[in-house]
């Protein structure tokens, strides 16, 4: 198996459509009418949740019209967001095939299908016409892609001029090992975590020029005490929320991630950057 190959095997896992619905239908909601508010705390797979994309979707501008491409965009959560909140267009594209199915189905019963789409693909071969986006967002998705210039490249590809470029990702920030599992990798062969200073030269020689760096440390510390205190309240893990995409292991995972992130190995960052 390649790399892709194993990074999408990490993720795909043929239960999740079904072990999503019925963890919906018994915490009483309609699954045929979802809203994405109500999807909220089960398809934003990421530090933060949907606060993270609230947060991060203010700096990229996004208004009604707008095409929107979402790289690695997982069960859907953002693109969803950004759709519904924004008017946007989006069309996400996602290497692993269940993700890409689940998320279709997921948008269906949002009634936002006419707004958002999917596709299986890979973010290093963008399958889009040059210059045919206006904003272009990855969140938790370079962690798993070693060749970040060709990425670059490849998003700068199909932004036309002006186009904004939102990466919110966990990069390294200090010296230490990282524990295996994490919520992106099960062993090191597949865990491609850089400083941002990587992020921003691969950026800068694709054509971008870098306007916002912003370390969400902080945020991401209260996220996870506040998950803590969620399941201590709950009596274990609360019915929903991201361990249901995680599945086995996850306790492992997110302390992994969580420890890595206290210790200052890592920590999730925003940038943003323009077509040059
Ligand atoms: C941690 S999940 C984040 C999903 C989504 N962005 C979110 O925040 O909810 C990482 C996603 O990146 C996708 N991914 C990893 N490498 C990729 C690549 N080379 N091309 C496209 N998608 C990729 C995975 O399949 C997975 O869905």
């Amino acid at each position: 198996m390649d790399i892709e190959q194993r990074v999408a095997a990490h993720y795909g896992d043929e239960a999740l459509g079904r072990r999503l619905l019925e963890a919906l239908a018994l915490a009483g909601l309609d699954v045929d009418r979802l809203s994405p508010d109500e999807l909220a705390p089960v398809d934003e797979f990421h530090v933060g949740g949907r606060q993270a994309t609230v947060d991060f979707a203010e700096q990229l501008g996004l208004h009604p019209g707008l095409r929107l491409l979402d790289i690695g965009s997982g069960i859907g959560g953002p693109a969803r967001y950004f759709a519904s909140a924004f008017g946007c267009d989006v069309v996400g594209i996602d290497l692993t095939d269940v993700f890409v199915r689940v998320a279709t189905d997921l948008t269906r019963r949002s009634g936002l299908s006419t707004r958002v789409s999917f596709h299986q693909g890979s973010a290093l071969d963008l399958p889009f016409e040059a210059a045919s986006f206006d904003r272009a967002t990855m969140i938790h998705v370079g962690m798993n892609i070693d060749d970040k210039a060709k990425l670059f490249r490849s998003v700068r590809t199909v932004l036309r001029p002006g186009g904004i470029f939102g990466v919110y990702d966990l990069m390294r920030t200090g010296l230490g090992d990282l524990e295996f599992p994490v919520p992106w990798s099960n062993r090191p062969e597949t865990s491609f975590v850089v400083e941002p200073a990587a992020y921003r030269k691969s950026l800068e020689a694709a054509g971008f020029a870098v306007v916002v760096e912003r370390n969400r440390r902080d945020f991401a510390l209260d996220f996870f005490r506040e998950m803590r205190a969620k399941a201590e309240a709950a009596g274990g893990t609360p019915p929903l929320g991201t361990p249901l995409i995680m599945g086995a292991g996850f306790k492992e995972k997110l302390r992994h991630a969580a420890e890595a992130i206290e210790r200052g190995v890592i920590a999730p960052i925003e940038l943003f950057a323009r077509v040059a």
